[in-house]
């Protein structure tokens, strides 16, 4: 079997040693390479491939994205439409993700920001603390990632919802679907976590209407993809004290531009896309799971629908 690996050079290594320990000798060549005969490759594992790259592998069976997200391989116009393309799911992302919304909903929830800034100054006060169970948390996309954080965030008692295209089932969580039922979403959300797929249909969501739709104070955590929000807004929102504070993971240019406010913003947290980070050793179970389908004849697990966008 022959993979070919187009992402980050840095990351070849430990994913070479993964795939070659699941599927011992087979070949694994890393993109760009001139002498590689093209008609060799079987799976295609990849983060963001040059438009038109994958199309000229005229023997694939099927392309594994090393993302949850699959918006960097759906602009490419060429595409092939008829090998599945297969996005990510795995624990250790599941988990990593969770932990993010985990640490900074309650990091914002018992106001770890006020205190920090108090020590700095050597004040010694106490603001009024809240019970969690009072604290609503709204998810947006209540999918892989969104469910998990959202049973989580459940588990340390907080009031949880999710807003989702379909009605979802989770204990304890209420579901929002559709965009009916966004502005009663909003209307009881204090912590705010974007987990939405990037579609046509959820590019520039968090925009003043939907921040404006929040109540006073609340908090926007987002670990989805930057084109969800019309940054803009965002910031007149937090400027004009509406938003108190927003946790950004991803941006509309990344690395971030150091010129970009948000690095300097008093009331902007950013972080370095690195919500969660696919883990070669684990990821690379996923992916052999899904090849031995393929191998098979039978469909992978997890693959994108190509009309709607995740
Ligand atoms: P997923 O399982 O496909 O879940 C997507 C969720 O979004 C589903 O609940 C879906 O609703 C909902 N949704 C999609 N389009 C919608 C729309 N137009 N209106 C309302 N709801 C909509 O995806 P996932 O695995 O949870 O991943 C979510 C995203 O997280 C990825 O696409 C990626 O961008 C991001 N991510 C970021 C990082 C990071 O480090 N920052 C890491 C991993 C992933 P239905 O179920 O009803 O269809
Ligand atoms: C990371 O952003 C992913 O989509 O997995």
């Amino acid at each position: 079997m022959n993979f070919l690996f187009i992402s980050n050079a840095d990351k070849r290594d430990a994913w070479r040693d993964a795939m070659l320990e699941r599927f011992p000798g087979s070949g694994f060549y890393t993109y760009p390479d001139l002498d590689l005969d093209k008609s060799i490759i079987d799976y295609a594992i990849v983060w963001k491939p040059p438009t038109g790259e994958l199309a000229s592998y005229p023997n694939l069976k099927g392309i594994l994205s090393l993302g949850a997200g699959v918006d960097g391989l759906l602009v490419d116009s060429e595409l092939p439409r008829n090998v599945p393309l297969v996005r990510l799911v795995d624990r250790c992302l599941t988990e990593g993700m969770s932990e993010y919304v985990l640490y900074w909903a309650l990091h914002h929830h018992r106001r770890f920001d006020v205190y920090g800034m108090w020590r700095q100054d050597k004040i010694w006060k106490n603001l009024r603390q809240i019970d969690t169970r009072d604290r609503k948390v709204g998810i947006l996309g209540l999918g892989v990632l969104g469910g998990d954080a959202a049973r989580k965030l459940k588990t340390f008692h907080f009031d949880v919802a999710g807003w989702s295209r379909t009605k979802k089932n989770i204990d304890g969580v209420t579901s929002y679907f559709g965009a009916d039922q966004m502005a009663a979403f909003l209307a009881r959300t204090e912590i705010l976590v974007c987990l939405l797929p990037l579609t046509n249909d959820t590019r520039g969501i968090v925009d003043a209407k939907l921040l404006a739709g929040l109540p006073e104070d609340a908090v926007f955590i987002n670990c989805a993809r930057g084109d969800h929000v019309v940054d803009a807004d965002l910031i007149r929102a937090l400027d004009g004290g509406h938003i108190r504070h927003a946790v950004l993971d991803v941006f509309h240019t990344e690395p971030l531009p150091a010129d970009n406010p948000f690095w300097t913003h008093p009331k902007v947290t950013v972080t370095q896309h690195m919500a969660s980070l696919t883990v070669p050793t684990s990821a690379s179970e996923w992916m052999a799971e899904n090849i031995k389908l393929i191998e098979a004849g039978k469909p992978p697990l997890n693959t994108v629908d190509l009309n709607r966008g995740y």
